[in-house]
């Protein structure tokens, strides 16, 4: 049996954790089990054989949730693939080009030697935390831009190389 693929996210107003189980779905329908877990609630990843991180931006970082896991778990996170993805941007911006990591998330990709990184577009609704994403809504910039056909694409694509690694391995 294949150890599984943990898909942990880091999010405020909920939304990234709706990308993170779109993944994992994807990650599972093409014969790779995972599973998609808020960061802060994973005691320990070495039990998974790869994992895939995604954070909320705000105010250019990730959520603090997915940042601490980074640090949390950074020894073994090394030894694994690792993938990186980001949720923010509240336009189309995520769907037309590839919007690059923020430094901090650069810097762990390059520390983990990630095999990718990602930014799809984000959402903000009504009932989001705090005073400035209310505002933003009330200005009429909120909405939900995120792109399920291209995470559903990222995510086929992380499951091929996966799918690769293991009959590189010899344990189809
Ligand atoms: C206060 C605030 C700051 C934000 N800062 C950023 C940012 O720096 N970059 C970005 O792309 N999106 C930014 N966003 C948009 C959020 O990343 C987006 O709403 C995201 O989908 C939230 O994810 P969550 O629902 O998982 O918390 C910000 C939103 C708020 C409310």
């Amino acid at each position: 049996m294949h150890a599984s693929v943990l898909v942990a996210y880091g999010t405020k107003n909920g939304s990234t954790a709706g990308i993170a189980e779109a993944v994992a779905d994807v990650l599972n329908k093409a014969g790779v089990t995972a599973e998609a877990l808020p960061a802060a609630t994973v005691p320990d990843v070495k039990p998974y054989g790869a994992v895939v991180i995604g954070g909320a931006l705000y105010a250019g970082h990730w959520q603090r949730d997915a940042r601490r896991f980074l640090g949390r778990h950074r020894r073994a996170l090394a030894g694994r693939p690792v993938w990186l993805f980001s949720s923010g941007p509240l336009d189309a911006s995520a769907s037309e080009r590839d919007i690059p990591p923020v430094p901090g998330v650069r810097r762990a990709m390059i520390r983990l030697d990630a095999r990718g990184h990602t930014t799809f577009g984000g959402c903000l609704g009504e009932d989001a935390e705090g005073r400035l994403a209310r505002s933003i809504v009330r200005g009429g910039k909120g909405g939900d831009f995120r792109d399920f056909a291209a995470i559903e694409a990222w995510a086929a694509g992380i499951a091929d190389e996966l799918l690769g690694l293991r009959n590189a391995a010899g344990a189809v």
